[in-house]
């Protein structure tokens, strides 16, 4: 268990690692490996599949078009960007931003594994396909599915939403999205308080 002064230090330490990681092929493709950004104490926590354009060029995650709607998005649940700890569950940009590959998550798992564990978020929303898949495969349900409902394992709560970057070309995914940060807003209030 990291005691609450060392979290920053640890959370650093990590980074850096994440940094230099050569574990998985994207090594060789990345400008900047995007560990992720916010809260080291965050109660919430966003993740997302991996780093687009803008964010390997920056090392900073959901920086482009799909983090401008997030920003927006966060406003409606009630949250401040420098609140929550955003991040990916892989850290290096896939070529042309396709998919990353099982091995690729699998390889960059343990990441992922550690930011949760010093982190110790009590919400984590999981954005799109892949990250629903990669951190609850045995749900086994799509998103349009389960969007929006909340599932507990480990004593966190997962809430599964739609990506911002796919809701960004389908307009009714963008509303759907919308009214899922409203119902955030309320499971946050729910969680947070008890
Ligand atoms: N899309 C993601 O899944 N993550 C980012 O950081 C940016 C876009
Ligand atoms: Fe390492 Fe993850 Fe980047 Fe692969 S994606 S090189 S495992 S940090």
């Amino acid at each position: 268990m990291v005691k609450e002064d060392e979290r920053l230090n640890v959370l650093e330490e990590l980074h850096q690692r994440i940094l230099v990681c050569t574990k998985c092929p994207l090594a060789n493709e990345r400008t900047n490996a995007v560990p992720g950004e916010g809260n080291p104490k965050a109660k919430v926590m966003f993740i997302g599949e991996a780093p687009g354009s803008e964010e390997d060029l920056q090392g900073r995650p959901f920086v482009g078009p799909a983090g401008r709607f997030l920003n927006e998005l966060l406003v409606l649940a009630g949250l401040k960007r420098e609140e929550v700890f955003i991040t990916n569950i892989v850290k290096c940009r896939p070529p042309n931003n396709r998919t990353p590959s099982n091995e690729e998550i699998m390889a960059c798992r343990p990441y992922l594994e550690a930011q949760i564990a010093i982190i110790r978020p009590k919400i984590v929303c999981l954005l799109g396909a892949a990250a629903l898949k990669a951190v609850l495969p045995e749900l086994k349900m799509t998103i349009s599915q389960v969007h929006g409902q909340a599932y507990t394992k480990s004593g966190i709560v997962f809430v599964p939403l739609f990506h911002p970057a796919a809701a960004l070309h389908q307009p009714k995914w963008k509303d759907i999205l919308r009214q899922d940060m409203l119902k955030l807003k309320g499971l946050l209030a729910q969680v947070l308080s008890g």
